[in-house]
């Protein structure tokens, strides 16, 4: 059987890995790797090849940036013929990026099987690009891999055979659990003993001037009181300097590499953010985690773990804060399957077809 993967933006990398490797210790399984480029700076991309031990891809497809409709036919367009040559048995797609529903849409009219890795999450929020993503996704999936029980249920709702539903896990917590002792012994340097870590990169936080303009404001405010460390999205770093923000104040860090990234979160006194793979690892290193979106698609991270939505309300933002800074964050557990074996059991049910 040869399965081809598919990656393209930051996010995948660390879904990808775990199951490449788990993958491997079926020698009938051939294996190709195919980077879109959707991501192509060295530390949106490369770096996390190496850290996650993740082999070179066959191919590099180069796409780079665009809008959602030139990003997402430019990888179609590229993506068809490295199909047709390679000729895969399965496409395996991951999370919610355009790279996934572009490639789900080649392989399904090609006839050729899609898994989707990270099925089911929904937000319910059809202004957010990454919903439509993964409506559609999951609609020409024919395998689909969902991380906790909503998932699946979102999935019977649409209409979606049970059949075609695996609940596996969460294979972003697989990365984690197999580099979290090496990150423990990267204990951030030169930071004070309680530190905010902000990530930041959501359109609807980023891409309009007053909105990111009111949550920088947000976060001088909190600099005052307890030390800011901000990694920034390449894409948040564009909009700062098209709309002129002055963020002398604020220490902006250059986008972290995935072993520093989650030694920072492990040892943050409460990280906030509108990344939704972080609300995940939060929950998982029971670090106390502060949403600036009002809604998740993954609210097992509310209901079970430690993230609270502030939506763009500076008031509750600053009311969360005070509480963990008091000592009395909201308590977590992990959610069930989130064990560091989720690429196993894709593996599993992969080497059974
Ligand atoms: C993408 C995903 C988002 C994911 C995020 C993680 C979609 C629709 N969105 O958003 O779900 O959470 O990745 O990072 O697929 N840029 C660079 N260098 C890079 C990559 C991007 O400079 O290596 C800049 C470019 O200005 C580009 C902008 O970031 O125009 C946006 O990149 P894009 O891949 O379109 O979306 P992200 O915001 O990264």
């Amino acid at each position: 059987m040869h399965i081809l993967h598919v990656v393209g933006a930051r996010p995948n990398l660390m879904k990808v890995a775990p199951v490449l490797s788990a993958l491997r210790q079926y020698p009938k399984i051939k294996q190709t790797l195919i980077h879109t480029g959707q991501h192509y700076d060295t530390n949106m991309s490369d770096v996390f090849f190496q850290q996650l031990e993740i082999p070179a891809p066959d191919i590099n497809m180069g796409v780079g940036s665009g809008s959602h409709a030139r990003q997402t036919a430019d990888i179609m367009a590229g993506f068809e013929p490295i199909v047709l040559e390679r000729k895969p048995d399965i496409v395996l797609v991951y999370g919610d990026v355009n790279s996934t529903v572009a490639a789900a849409l080649v392989c399904s009219k090609l006839q050729i099987k899609v898994g989707h890795v990270e099925a089911g999450l929904r937000s319910f929020d059809r202004s957010m690009p990454e919903e439509i993503n993964r409506l559609v996704t999951d609609q020409l999936a024919d395998l689909l891999f969902t991380p906790s029980a909503d998932g699946d249920q979102n999935l019977a709702r649409e209409g979606i055979p049970a059949g075609k539903i695996f609940r596996v896990g969460n294979v972003m917590i697989d990365s984690l659990v197999r580099l979290l002792p090496v990150a423990m012994e990267k204990k951030p340097g030169g930071l004070p003993d309680r530190y905010i870590l902000v990530t930041l990169h959501r359109p609807a936080n980023v891409d309009d001037d007053r909105t990111l303009k009111t949550i920088l404001g947000y976060l001088l405010d909190l600099n005052s009181q307890v030390k800011v460390v901000f990694p920034v999205h390449p894409r948040t770093r564009k909009r700062i300097a098209d709309f002129g923000i002055d963020v002398s104040q604020l220490n902006l860090l250059e986008p972290l590499p995935y072993i520093e990234f989650l030694s920072l979160q492990r040892h943050a006194t409460a990280v906030v953010t509108d990344s939704g793979g972080i609300q995940e690892e939060t929950t998982y290193l029971n670090v106390p985690c502060l949403t600036l979106r009002s809604n998740t698609e993954r609210p097992i991270t509310v209901t079970l773990g430690t993230n609270i939505l502030v939506g763009s309300d500076g008031g509750t933002l600053r009311a969360g804060l005070s509480k963990i800074l008091e000592g009395k964050p909201k308590q977590g557990k992990v959610p069930p399957l989130w064990d560091g074996r989720a690429g196993q059991r894709i593996a599993e049910v992969l080497n059974q077809l």
